[in-house]
């Protein structure tokens, strides 16, 4: 007889509902469909046909339903489940589900004839696509900041000199934030099978998402604001710890730096030439034989002895680590992998290998909790040597051929899988296995972890940057769209390659570039083998000063991002933020995907290197050009004046923005002042200032200085709560300086009047020679007047009336 063929089959009516664990099972014809509310707020949704058994284990969720009173309530069509903040209608005909928000409002409903529907073992979800309806979100994925019209693919892919249309990329984050007129939710689709997503793309009457395999397995997160949606996320599927300070700080690397006096000379070139660096980065060239776990006997015959000269200069050393470990008789990494049966099989048992470039090598199994073990204490070879960070390389994973076979088999927690399950989730638990394993070797010092292929969740354990990206204008905008989109998938700590991996950078692009990447959480300088030298001194003197600048403002602004990390750690809201985290129901705002906020108070708009005058949209609200201080009222498009030395960098009215002296590198103190910028005019700011030792995880006991700083711009009060933590501030005087005031304001200290001077010149860059690298002259030098008032930095309540 014929078999049927694989047409669409939906879900099916209602047959019987059931209590579950933690919530309902709805069996319908098909299939089940179980509803569990995790918090008030969120609601986990699982289908699955009714003769396979749900999958338990998820690499992205690490949060447990909270106890979360949504009893069903029935009607003749309906079951109802709802708490104060969302209600959910399941219609008995069809299993179509109605999300509402509390003021009943529909957010998001499943199409009426064919929501929940598998093909084969393809299972898809297809929900209505409303009117105006915008998505965002989906993590590192090319494309506007509104995805709407365009289809996605999760499938971690090694795309070598992708471009801007290039799908899919490197990392998974399939979570996505659906904006309407005046509300939004979430939906986070927790299924490590190739995925896709359509936001209407070549349809008008559906969104989707679909798993080739597995269940359909999603979290629907409702949420009055971005922010609350991405904590909500983040709750579940957990949030960054702290990276070390000077992980914070500029980064140097290139594929490769060798022989060692090669990587000593490009560090003594930053010390020599005042520009401020804290890491530089050892790509494969280190290793014998491109063996992981090995040393070059020549290129580097004493690590420990290199290391240590670089860390008297206040470097750290980060080194890539690749998962292909070389089949070869005698090579202990892949003798005690074999033996131990740490490495990806065939369904036969036998090891697979693939080449890559060490040759054929065998790949351990990180889905398996020994092998993530095994694969840690290897990295003692690097902790002894004195390295800290740990760059998680080829982990989509990649062999040469890009073909790896899909039948290759893991242990998948005990419940084996192929690749198609494992892929996606294999260079998230690499960079786990590696932090594990580092964190067990470095006694409590904090590492740097840095991956190429994610999962959601990745942010527990590592920061990501964004692959092998080209040397054009392009691509400069590109990774800053990249980057905002992971912070809107939980990935606070990321960024990409200045200078372009692939292709030779120009001055020009250069100077631009490093003006926005000293704007990205993660600031690395990296390129290609036999590509031209792209350090900060490589372009001629004028983009040496340019660098120069934006890498101290950097640095001089590390109070404030070092903060903003903390608040990352706290809350999941990441360090670059989308426009859409203000004000998402902004339209303007969708035709400005490169301007972002850095941090609270920071507008940053990325704009090429190849023009002076750039349109740019400056949201609701007052802002400060950050350079000169010049105002602009918020809520208008307007072209401003961007020569190289000039990035449109703008401050929030109302902002309150610490810097710090410069310094060289994190290990260096800067002077016991905080300077407190305070901008005037704006909404009450509440900001935390948040300082630790920079490199231990004793902040975890308490040792933090922490304290809320509100500037009430009405009332004109700056007031500082009392600290909190064990950890004595680093400062011992704080120095007011005001922005955007007509006149000498009259300052009074926790109620004392105290006299102020009169306003002083300062300038967060220093003026360029001549002429800029396009031969255009450049501005005035920029100056800003402020008044200052120095005073010292009690721990108790501190108030400025002004
Ligand atoms: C690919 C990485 O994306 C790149 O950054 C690195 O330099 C090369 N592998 C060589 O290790």
């Amino acid at each position: 007889m014929k078999q049927p063929k694989n047409l669409s089959q939906r879900i099916g009516a209602l047959v019987r509902m059931e209590e579950s664990e933690h919530g309902w099972r709805l069996i319908a014809e098909n299939a089940v469909l179980e509803i569990a509310f995790w918090r008030e707020t969120m609601v986990r949704v699982r289908a699955q046909k009714r003769d396979r058994a749900f999958d338990e284990i998820s690499y992205a969720v690490v949060a447990e339903p909270e106890a979360v009173s949504a009893l069903p309530e029935e009607t003749q069509n309906l079951i109802t489940f709802a708490t104060d903040k969302l209600r959910l209608e399941v219609d008995k005909s069809a299993l179509g589900l109605k999300f509402f928000d509390r003021e009943a409002r529909l957010l998001n409903a499943d199409d009426p004839a064919f929501g929940i529907s598998w093909m084969g073992t393809e299972v898809t979800n297809y929900k209505v696509l409303q009117d105006g309806e915008r998505f965002i979100g989906m993590g590192e994925k090319n494309g506007g900041l509104d995805r709407r019209g365009s289809a996605y693919v999760h499938w971690n892919t090694d795309a070598f000199a992708y471009d801007g249309e290039t799908d899919p990329l490197y990392t998974t984050t399939p979570f996505y934030i659906g904006v309407q007129e005046d509300r939004m939710y979430g939906i986070f689709l927790d299924n490590s099978y190739r995925s896709t997503f359509n936001f209407g793309a070549s349809n008008e009457r559906f969104a989707s998402f679909s798993a080739d395999d597995g269940d359909l397995n999603y979290y629907f997160i409702a949420g009055d604001t971005v922010a609350e949606i991405v904590s909500g996320y983040t709750w579940l599927t957990g949030r960054m710890e702290l990276p070390p300070l000077w992980s914070l700080g500029y980064q140097q690397c290139r594929y490769s730096y060798y022989p060692d006096h090669k990587v000593l000379n490009v560090a003594r070139s930053f010390r020599e030439k005042s520009i401020p660096a804290d890491v530089i980065y050892l790509d494969i060239h280190y290793m014998d034989a491109f063996k992981i776990f090995t040393w070059h006997p020549e290129h580097f015959p004493e690590p420990k002895k290199m290391i240590s000269e670089l860390r008297e200069m206040g470097f750290h050393v980060v080194i890539i680590v690749d998962p292909g470990i070389k089949r070869e008789e005698g090579y202990s990494a892949y003798e005690s992998g074999q033996q131990e049966g740490q490495f990806v099989t065939y369904p036969d048992g036998t090891t697979f290998h693939g080449q890559v470039w060490p040759g054929w090598s065998a790949f351990p199994d990180f889905t398996r909790a020994e092998a993530r073990e095994w694969w840690g204490k290897q990295f003692s070879i690097y902790v002894d040597a004195g390295v800290e960070g740990f760059w998680n390389d080829m982990n989509e994973p990649t062999a040469w051929g890009h073909s790896i076979p899909d039948l290759i088999e893991f242990h998948y927690e005990g419940d084996r899988a192929t690749l198609k399950q494992a892929r996606n989730v294999y260079g998230m638990q690499m960079s786990r296995a590696t932090a594990e394993g580092v964190k067990q070797l470095m006694g409590g010092q904090r590492p740097f972890v840095l991956t190429r292929a994610a999962y959601s969740g990745i942010q527990r354990y590592s920061a990501v940057w964004t692959g092998d990206n080209v040397a054009t204008d392009e691509h400069m905008l590109v990774g800053v769209r990249l980057v905002n989109s992971l912070g809107l998938a939980g990935v606070a700590f990321s960024g990409y390659d200045l200078s372009g991996f692939l292709g030779d950078c120009t001055p020009e692009l250069f100077s631009r570039w490093v003006a926005i990447a000293a704007f990205s959480p993660f600031f690395r300088g990296h390129s290609m083998v036999n590509s031209r030298d792209s350090e900060p001194w490589s372009f001629g003197e004028v983009t040496e000063t340019i660098a120069r600048n934006y890498i101290a403002l950097r640095y001089r602004l590390l109070p404030y991002i070092y903060s903003a990390f903390y608040e990352a750690t706290q809350t999941g809201m990441p360090v670059a933020r989308s426009l859409a985290f203000n004000t998402p129901f902004d339209p303007k705002i969708y035709a400005y995907p490169n301007e972002y906020r850095f941090g609270a108070s920071i507008l940053v708009a990325a704009v090429d290197s190849k023009h002076h005058l750039h349109k740019i949209y400056l949201p609701e609200g007052e802002w400060y050009d950050l350079l000169t201080d010049e105002y602009y009222p918020g809520g208008q498009e307007l072209v401003v004046e961007a020569n190289l030395e000039k990035l449109p960098l703008f401050v929030a009215a109302g902002a309150v923005l610490p810097m710090q002296s410069l310094v060289q590198h994190t290990d260096e103190s800067p002077d016991a002042t905080l300077e407190l910028h305070v901008y005037a005019g704006g909404p009450v700011t509440e900001y935390i200032h948040y300082e630790d030792d920079g490199q231990t995880e004793d902040h975890l006991g308490g040792n933090y200085h922490r304290r809320e700083i509100r500037h009430d711009p009405r009332a004109r009060q700056i007031a500082f709560a009392p600290a909190a933590g064990e950890y004595p501030s680093h400062f011992s005087q704080v120095k007011v300086c005001w922005h955007g005031l007509n006149a000498a304001p009259t300052v009074s200290v926790n109620g004392a009047s105290v006299g102020l001077g009169s306003a002083e010149d300062i300038k967060f860059i220093e003026p360029i020679p001549k002429f800029d690298p396009l031969g255009a002259p450049m501005g005035p030098p920029l100056i800003i007047s402020v008044y200052t008032l120095t005073v010292p930095l009690v721990s108790r309540d501190l108030l400025f009336q002004y």
